[in-house]
């Protein structure tokens, strides 16, 4: 059965040559699958309509050698390689090759979360416009915390943007609407209990506690990414991340239960931080909404 396609065997696909081969999961529990690989390499071996939601945090192309403020001090903002920019047509050809695989493998009724800055929002934006997808929200992540502008010469960069889109424009997409209007958001100073949850939310850079198994130099807040599971998906759906990271998008799915998780890095370091992280939270109990 499709449904359990990644969760009960290898992805097996068949070569131009006609002969099988397969992609391995570097790790594999019943509700947790990780690929070390290249998002585009692993994804054209998922069937068609397979995901239910795909949250996706990609490069964000900024790596430039220019500096930035970190905890006081000076630093490079420099990412790493995997984060440097090949040129506007180059960067806009990637996300348009991952995007429209997302696309490929989402249901019709599923939909997908693109985070980013200035850097690449614009370019992810043009795309889901040009691919059709029906756009949801943009939603603002504003960061109470953020580093302040060393330079002084522009605002301090202080939010990112999610695009939440859904694949096919008719279908009718999961929105947990009442658990978003009335659960519990702490973290979040202008989130009003019982009201609405508005387009711009208030959230925290990682806690120091988020980072026990290593640093990864974009890494999301759990809470922000546990209020996306949890607004966007149900029980036994299906999140991919293609662009894993320190795996924040299946801790946060962990923490919700009963969700299976898909995460894909090109990274060893940050697939076996997301390992790390995932062994520490596999025996707490699912939260209950
Ligand atoms: C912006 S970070 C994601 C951070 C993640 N959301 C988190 O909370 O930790 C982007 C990640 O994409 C990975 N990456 C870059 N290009 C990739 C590709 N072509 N396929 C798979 N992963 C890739 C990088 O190694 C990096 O960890």
């Amino acid at each position: 059965m499709i449904t359990n396609f990644v969760f009960e065997n290898l992805v097996k696909y068949i070569t131009k040559n006609g002969t099988t081969e397969s992609i391995k999961p570097v790790f594999k529990t019943d509700d947790f699958c990780l690929y070390q690989n290249d998002c585009l390499t692993v994804m054209a071996k998922f069937p068609d309509n397979y995901v239910d939601m795909i949250f996706a945090d990609p490069p964000y192309n900024l790596s430039n050698g220019g500096v930035t403020c970190y905890a006081g001090k000076m630093v490079s903002v420099n990412k790493g390689k995997w984060d440097k920019s090949k040129g506007f047509e180059a960067d806009l050809e990637f996300h348009e090759k991952w995007i429209s695989e997302c696309k490929r493998i989402l249901k019709p009724e599923g939909t997908i979360w693109i985070s980013g800055t200035q850097h690449s929002i614009y370019q992810c934006g043009f795309l889901l416009q040009k691919l059709n997808f029906h756009i949801l929200n943009d939603i603002a992540w504003f960061k109470p915390n953020a580093a302040p502008n060393l330079a002084c010469t522009t605002f301090a960069h202080s939010h990112e943007t999610l695009l939440w889109a859904r694949k096919d424009k008719k279908a009718r997409n999961t929105f947990n609407y009442e658990l978003m209007k009335n659960g519990t958001f702490s973290e979040d100073k202008i989130k009003v209990p019982d009201k609405q949850m508005r387009s711009v939310w208030s959230i925290p850079t990682p806690t120091q506690d988020e980072k026990e198994f290593g640093k990864h130099p974009t890494q999301k807040p759990l809470a922000l990414l546990k209020r996306i599971v949890l607004a966007s998906t149900k029980e036994n759906d299906i999140v991919l991340d293609p662009f894993n990271g320190g795996g924040t998008t299946g801790i946060a799915c962990k923490k919700i239960g009963h969700r299976k998780y898909i995460g894909i890095d090109i990274s060893e370091e940050y697939i076996s931080q997301t390992i790390k992280r995932y062994k520490k939270n596999n025996h707490q109990p699912a939260l209950h909404f």
